[in-house]
């Protein structure tokens, strides 16, 4: 027989737990259902940065290669393109003396960079800065180079042109710049170095004296490439292997008297000859 003060407490502790589960019945009606738990991975991962060129690392030794082809000298400004993890910049910086500006689009590159730069000592010397390589200003720099592809290369062409100074050097691993054709090649292992001089501006008219006698001469340029014409005593004549590498030009003419070589330096509107009693010059006509 079960006493009655055992089934006093079995009645007291279900009427208890009743009344537990009521309660919690009735807040819940009052509160409403709780939201679903949403897990968005957007917001604890930044989306990955659009790249026009995959991350690949260049290997050391073609590292020094291109720094040596581009004559990279102390003070020198090089701007690295597309920097991955700074290691053009801080060997440039380390090796050479150089200051640097490497600018890449993926942040996780940029940290890296900054962290290898201080651990190599050179942050007084480079800075990463996180830019997309076509935003990127280029006038202030002696060299510039890239790793990318041939296509950006390309579409890269027409900043390097109207912005690096004249004699300014632009090196790339691997790729091309399509029909600006490379100043030198080299072959190290497996990697091509390619090495552009950014050449000065000389097409249109100028005004050539020889010899105490003026003509009109007329240049048409193509990257380095010259030709043209001088309006010769004996009619027009050819400008022909004319040649640019930075400020220096090249050309032959035959004026009469047998082909000339005319070699000089671009500056400000003029044409001088390297040698001083070379009997000719050129200024700018338009
Ligand atoms: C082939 S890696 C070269 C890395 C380094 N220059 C080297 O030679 O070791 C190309 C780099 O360009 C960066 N990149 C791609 N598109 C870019 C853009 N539009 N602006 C800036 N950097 C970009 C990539 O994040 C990558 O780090």
């Amino acid at each position: 027989m079960l006493s009655k003060r055992f089934l006093l407490a079995v009645l007291v502790g279900a009427a208890m737990v009743l009344a537990a589960l009521l309660a919690l019945v009735a807040w819940r009606a009052m509160s409403g259902d709780p939201e679903p738990v949403r897990f968005d991975p957007a917001e604890f991962v930044a989306p990955r940065p659009k790249l026009d060129a995959p991350y690949v690392a260049t290997d050391y030794e073609v590292v020094d290669a291109m720094l040596a082809m581009a004559e990279v000298r102390p003070n020198d400004f090089v701007v690295d393109l597309g920097s991955g993890d700074g290691r053009i910049l801080i060997a440039a910086a380390r090796s050479h003396g150089a200051r640097g500006l490497g600018v890449d689009i993926d942040p996780a590159r940029i940290r890296e960079a900054r962290a290898n730069a201080g651990s190599a000592g050179v942050t007084h010397r480079v800075d990463f800065r996180r830019q997309d390589l076509f935003e990127t200003p280029l006038g202030e720099a002696d060299v510039v180079t890239l790793y990318l592809t041939e296509e950006v290369n390309r579409r890269l062409r027409p900043r390097i042109l109207s912005q690096m100074r004249p004699g300014a050097r632009v090196v790339s691993h691997d790729f091309g710049m399509g029909e600006w054709r490379p100043d030198a090649r080299q072959r190290i292992g497996t990697a091509t170095l390619h090495l552009w001089i950014v050449p000065a501006r000389v097409e249109g008219r100028w005004r050539l004296t020889v010899d105490g006698r003026d003509h009109a001469l007329q240049l048409d340029q193509l990257f380095q490439q010259v030709e043209g014409r001088i309006a010769g005593p004996g009619g027009p004549v050819r400008v022909e292997q004319g040649r640019l590498r930075g400020r220096r030009i090249r050309f032959i003419a035959d004026l009469g008297e047998g082909p000339r070589a005319f070699e000089g330096r671009v500056t400000d509107g003029r044409i001088e000859p390297l040698a001083a009693d070379a009997g000719w010059r050129a200024v700018r006509a338009g």
